[in-house]
């Protein structure tokens, strides 16, 4: 298996691109089902989720192919284009949706427009039990019938589905997604309440209007889609990723670096920059995109995650490595997922200075930390464990960096690019 080894203590300078958003991606791929015509997308991120995503389309029936050469083998400035004809299987496969849990974002499109899905039922995963129980009775309120057996979700709605009122009980992204979705080939009127306004919910939306969708409240918690008979193809690119930013924003910040994000879109970020600036960082809006500068004097912050616009859960252990190296105390507060701290065991072992109390983690700023040797246990824990090794003395190996190619593109290049020594060797 790969490992990344980080000689830390370089200040990072330069510029990094941000690419498009991986959470933006995925359900705009899933879009494809929704129309027999063809869907282009660009600005995608060249990830091992968006590769499956693609591979669970195209073992469904969707044709999917690359448009436009890069000169970099990557993805930028080439375009996915997916057409999903009449004859697409409505059926999830569990050996695709075990790999990754947006893959149950195909449910809502499928019963929408084929009146059958079944779709692998997705399990647990690192950071929690993530049930889909909203998504199904929403589905169900718009005249779905759902059974779950062997496994698998299995939804009908041979009539088609009917525009319903959907108060979700709790904010749910995908659930919004998936429903949102979903509505656009309903029958009527539905009405989507204490929907998620993540910034990847409004590029989905916007999608979806681009393709014949009639969606208002855009950005809002509550959305009113009317129903129309079918949707067509569309071009469309994918919105930047505000979570690498974050994430690179932190690299800067905490070795005292100086890097410009370009594309960064600072209305996209606020609460991560507002928390930011608390600790000490400057930040400073350019033309081309945000510009991050470690000051040297970083200091404590209390922070909770919230739904967006609140401070996001997948920031939460990025923002733990600022807090360990900070002056004085810091309080952080996972509020979105029951076991979001993995990372704290692995930091401790840095030399981190971290109490959890449930669900929040006190955090000491120490000195320093220390290189060595840790475990990758999920996407954002593991470029924690990035930031980490960035900012430690001497050298830090991180183990099962797959969780890293999910969802950061060529982080080692990006990070080498400006000054940092990291290397991944292949095992
Ligand atoms: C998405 C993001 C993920 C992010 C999360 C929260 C993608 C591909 N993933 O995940 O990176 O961390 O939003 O911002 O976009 N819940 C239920 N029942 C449901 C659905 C959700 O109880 O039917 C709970 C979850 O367990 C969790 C909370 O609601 O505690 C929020 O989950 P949700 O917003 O749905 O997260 P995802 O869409 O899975």
């Amino acid at each position: 298996m790969d490992t990344i080894h980080i000689q830390g203590g370089r200040p990072l300078k330069g510029a990094i691109k941000i690419g498009g958003a991986k959470n933006a991606a995925l359900p705009l791929m899933a879009t494809s089902l929704l129309t027999a015509e063809t869907l282009r997308l660009s600005n995608l991120p060249h990830l091992a989720d968006i590769s499956t995503m693609s591979h669970l389309l195209s073992e469904m029936g969707t044709t999917v192919s690359m448009e436009g050469n890069a000169p970099n083998g990557g993805h930028m400035g080439r375009v996915l284009a997916l057409t999903s004809s009449d004859g697409v299987e409505t059926t999830a496969p569990y050996d695709l949706v075990r790999k990754m849990r947006a893959s149950v974002l195909v449910l809502g499109p499928l019963v929408a427009r084929f009146g059958h899905a079944r779709v692998s039922l997705p399990g647990g995963c690192a950071i929690g039990t993530r049930p889909v129980d909203l998504h199904l009775k929403a589905l169900e309120a718009m005249g779905a019938e759902i059974e779950l057996s062997e496994g698998y979700i299995e939804a009908r709605a041979p009539n088609g589905l009917v525009g319903a009122h959907i108060l979700f009980s709790n904010v749910t992204v995908g659930g919004t997604e998936n429903i949102l979705m979903a509505a656009t080939l309903a029958k009527g009127e539905t009405i989507i309440a204490n929907a998620a306004r993540e910034p990847e919910v409004s590029d989905l939306a916007n999608c979806l209007v681009a393709m014949g969708a009639k969606i208002e409240g855009i950005g809002t918690d509550t959305l009113k889609v009317t129903g129309v008979k079918s949707l067509h193809g569309a071009e469309y690119a994918v919105v930047g990723d505000r979570i690498e930013m974050g994430s690179y924003a932190i690299a800067a910040a905490i070795t005292d670096g100086d890097l410009l994000l370009e594309g960064a879109r600072p209305d996209l970020m606020e609460s991560v920059i507002d928390v930011l600036k608390k600790a000490g960082v400057e930040i400073i809006e350019e033309e081309k995109g945000l510009r991050v500068r470690g000051s040297g004097r970083l200091k404590g912050f209390d922070v909770m995650t919230e739904p967006f616009p609140g401070f996001p859960t997948d920031m939460q252990a990025q923002m733990m490595v600022l807090a360990a190296v900070a002056g004085g105390a810091s309080m952080i507060t996972e509020s979105i997922f029951e076991n979001r701290f993995m990372h704290v065991p692995e930091l401790v072992r840095m030399g981190a200075n971290i109490n959890v109390h449930g669900s929040s983690a006190i955090v000491r700023g120490v000195d320093h930390l220390s290189g060595a040797q840790v475990m990758a246990t999920d996407l954002r824990a593991s470029v924690s464990l990035v930031l980490a090794g960035l900012v430690a003395r001497g050298e830090t190996v991180i183990n099962r960096v797959y969780h890293l190619d999910r969802g950061y593109e060529r982080l080692e290049e990006k990070l080498s690019a400006c000054g940092a020594v990291i290397e991944r060797v292949k095992g």
